[in-house]
């Protein structure tokens, strides 16, 4: 799937982003918005989908389950769900691509199914940690197999019968979190996952929304299986870790000034806004509301000085997509920043320290890797260089925005995998005054 095709991104020196848009939907609440839609009886239309190849994997998947779908066009799709017992068995292995979301979502949707499945996913995927879910769900009674490692394909054995437990998370995870909560809705009994850290909870506000009654405590979150999901309208906000983006760039660009409409404004995922303006960033909220039980906010951005600080670590879990853009945002503030608690970015799309720090060093930045974070020491000006994304569609994205503040061009390789979260960004981008040109390599 992605990272076959290749593209070089050259991103001239400087500039200024200047604009008002809407970035992307959501790529969580949209993966969840299908896997529900599928599941539900009746009609669930969606607006606002991100149509990035990850949420596009998701889609394949249900449509190869045997679920009739209309689009997506233009952000719209309409799912005609077909209830748990109408999915039917795949004709072969489902590939999610390089969609981490998917694969460890579906691996708790698929363990109750009557039916075998095989997930399996893109070279970066396949490498990356699935046993904080199979374990639970081994423990609920899913039989499933990985790979010596614990990593992908996943087979998943069809016909068990799974029983709800309580589980307490060893790490602050999302996915693993609403992998046994899908998997909950078909167990006997309850199911309850307890979190170290409060995580994205747009599992629990959506099962809501389609009629399912879900039970919240501070940290625990419960389920009881058997109950149906109903369809919804579903309309996605803005992906508040794309719009983290053009929060840094226009951040750390002089004469700067962005408005973003309707960003998903959920308070499980504005851990960046909260950083940002701890180191002096000029972001100020236009409009706020509700749509479909999420909260959505108009925001505008303006250039402003930025100072490093010592990061929380009770803010690294609800800005853990974001820790890229505040690698740059911090290599250009005045001063050191300290990022530690957040040892999970070693093991996303990339290990995102690694690949930060590299990067960085490229463009004359000293970082100090730390195992759980990094030490960066913030520049007036940044220097040009050749860097790699290492196939990291937020890696991409990160240096592409350096190029802000550079005194030479930068080079992004491998930028392919940013159609994963953010297609058009590119475009988009060159539209709001950064230069950037896109070349596809052979
Ligand atoms: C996600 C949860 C996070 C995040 C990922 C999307 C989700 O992963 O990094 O991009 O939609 O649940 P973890 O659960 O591994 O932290």
């Amino acid at each position: 799937m992605s990272g076959e095709r290749k593209e070089t991104w050259r991103v001239g020196p400087g500039g200024t982003l200047r604009g008002d848009l809407r970035v992307p939907g959501d790529k969580s609440i949209s993966h969840r918005a299908v896997m529900l839609g599928a599941l539900a009886d009746g009609t669930t239309r969606i607006s606002g989908l991100l149509e990035g190849a990850d949420v596009l994997a998701t889609i394949a998947v249900f449509r190869a389950l045997g679920v009739a779908m209309e689009g997506p066009e233009d952000g719209r799709l309409t799912i005609h769900g077909v209830g748990w017992e109408g999915l039917s068995s795949p004709a072969g292995a489902l590939d999610v691509g390089n969609s981490g979301t998917s694969m460890r979502l579906l691996a708790g949707l698929c363990a109750g199914l009557p039916f075998d499945v095989e997930l399996t996913g893109d070279a970066s995927l396949n490498r990356r940690p699935m046993r904080r879910v199979t374990e639970p769900l081994t423990e609920m009674g899913a039989q499933i197999t990985t790979s010596d490692e614990g990593t992908a394909p996943l087979r998943i054995h069809g016909g068990a019968r799974l029983r709800g437990i309580d589980y307490s998370m060893p790490v602050a995870s999302a996915q693993v979190k609403s992998a046994l909560l899908l998997a909950g809705l078909r167990a006997q009994g309850h199911t309850c996952v307890t979190e170290p850290a409060p995580t994205r909870d747009h599992t629990e506000r959506m099962l809501q929304g389609f009629g399912y009654r879900v039970q919240r405590d501070v940290a625990t979150t419960c389920v009881e299986g058997g109950g149906r999901l109903w369809g919804t309208p579903v309309d996605v906000p803005g992906d508040v870790s794309s719009a983290a983006f053009l929060m840094v760039g226009a951040s750390i660009a002089p004469g700067s000034d962005v408005t973003l409409r309707h960003v998903g404004w959920n308070a499980t995922r504005t851990g960046i806004v909260e950083i940002l303006q701890r180191m002096g960033a000029d972001i100020q909220v236009l409009d706020a509301g509700e749509v479909g039980g999420e909260p959505v906010a108009d925001i505008r951005v303006r250039h402003a000085a930025l100072q490093g600080i010592d990061i929380p670590e009770e803010l690294v879990p609800l800005a853990i997509d974001e820790f890229p853009a505040v690698f740059v945002a911090a290599a250009c503030a005045a001063g050191v920043t300290r990022v530690t608690g957040a040892a999970e970015l070693r093991v996303k799309e990339s290990d995102r320290i690694a690949v930060m720090a590299e990067g960085l060093r490229t463009l004359g930045v000293e970082v100090e890797p730390l195992p759980d974070g990094a030490r960066i020491v913030g520049r007036d000006r940044l220097g040009g260089g050749r860097v790699s994304s290492h196939t990291d569609h937020r890696i991409a994205m990160a240096f592409a925005v350096a190029a802000l503040r550079a005194a030479d061009a930068v080079v992004v390789e491998d930028c392919a995998n940013v159609q994963t979260s953010f297609p058009g960004f590119a475009q988009l981008m060159a539209g709001l005054g950064l230069s950037i040109e896109w070349r596809e390599d052979a």
